[in-house]
């Protein structure tokens, strides 16, 4: 099972979107796919159609095969789960104690997936590092703008620490999100990350496109709500080009 952690310095940049439809284009390849929200603010559920009055999830019960939620658009999923304000800054600061925690989890893990997306919440954090501590492939969301950009330094470092020095650590990637069609200052910021890390890019780019939010208020993942919008057709690029990347 090749495990990859969707993370941002910067909040907002689309990581739980991201996650929700590159599942789903995975599950359209016949892949068996694993979602794991690591982020308190336990909004993956939305997108994967958990239903509203479900609180159960990681933070209570584990990362465990008893905890996996199978949705209704064939990805399976561990929620983070609702919790008190008390409960979650316990269980971070347990994360913070045990470093490898979530890793030795998800090696305990009964059950046969191909892949796990591992949503987290932004910036640095226990949640980010466990992740990391746990990953083969990293992408990294980036929106096309200044404070996006000043920020991924944060994150390299965080990657450098967490995930580069275990061997099962495959490398991480840059993935452009909400890319507005005109603007001189997305595009600047694209060839900026361009000069400075070509090898490190994804060569596509998620445009920014309205029907992303419409999906997420009908609570379904673009990609089942408007197969045919530009985001849908971008992400199912995606898609293809990472599993041809993951299995060479
Ligand atoms: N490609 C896109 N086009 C248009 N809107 C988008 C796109 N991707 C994400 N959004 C919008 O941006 C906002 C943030 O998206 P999302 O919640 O996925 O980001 P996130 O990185 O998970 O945020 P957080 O850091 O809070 O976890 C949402 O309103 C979402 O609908
Ligand atoms: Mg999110």
């Amino acid at each position: 099972m090749k495990i990859i952690a969707i993370v941002s310095p910067k909040g907002g940049a689309g990581k739980s979107t991201l996650t929700a439809n590159l599942a789903v284009a995975m599950v359209q390849r016949e892949m068996r796919v694993l979602v794991i929200d690591m982020d308190p603010q336990n909004a993956q559920r939305l997108h994967l159609g958990l239903d509203a009055s479900e609180t159960a999830g990681l933070v209570r019960e584990g990362v465990h095969h008893e905890a996996v939620f199978d949705s209704p658009f064939g990805v399976a999923f561990i929620p983070f789960g609702a919790a008190s304000d008390d409960e979650i800054e316990e269980f971070r600061a347990a994360l913070a104690e045990d470093p490898s925690w979530l890793r030795e989890c998800i090696a305990g893990l009964h059950g046969e997936w191909d892949v796990l997306l591992i949503d987290t919440p932004p910036g640095a954090n226990a949640y980010v590092e466990q992740s990391l501590a746990a990953a083969h492939r990293a992408l990294v969301v980036v929106q096309p703008d200044a404070a996006s950009y000043l920020t991924l330094p944060s994150m390299v470092q965080m990657i450098e620490h967490y995930a580069e020095p275990r061997a099962a650590f495959e490398g991480y990637h840059y993935l452009l999100n909400q890319m507005p069609q005109r603007s001189k200052l997305a595009h600047e910021v694209r060839a900026m990350l361009l000069a400075d890390a070509s090898d490190k890019m994804i060569p596509l780019a998620i445009h920014k496109d309205a029907a992303v939010a419409h999906a997420l208020a009908n609570e379904q993942p673009l990609l089942e709500y408007q197969p045919g919008s530009m985001a849908s057709l971008d992400f199912q690029y995606l898609a293809d080009w990472l599993l041809e990347t993951l299995e060479a």
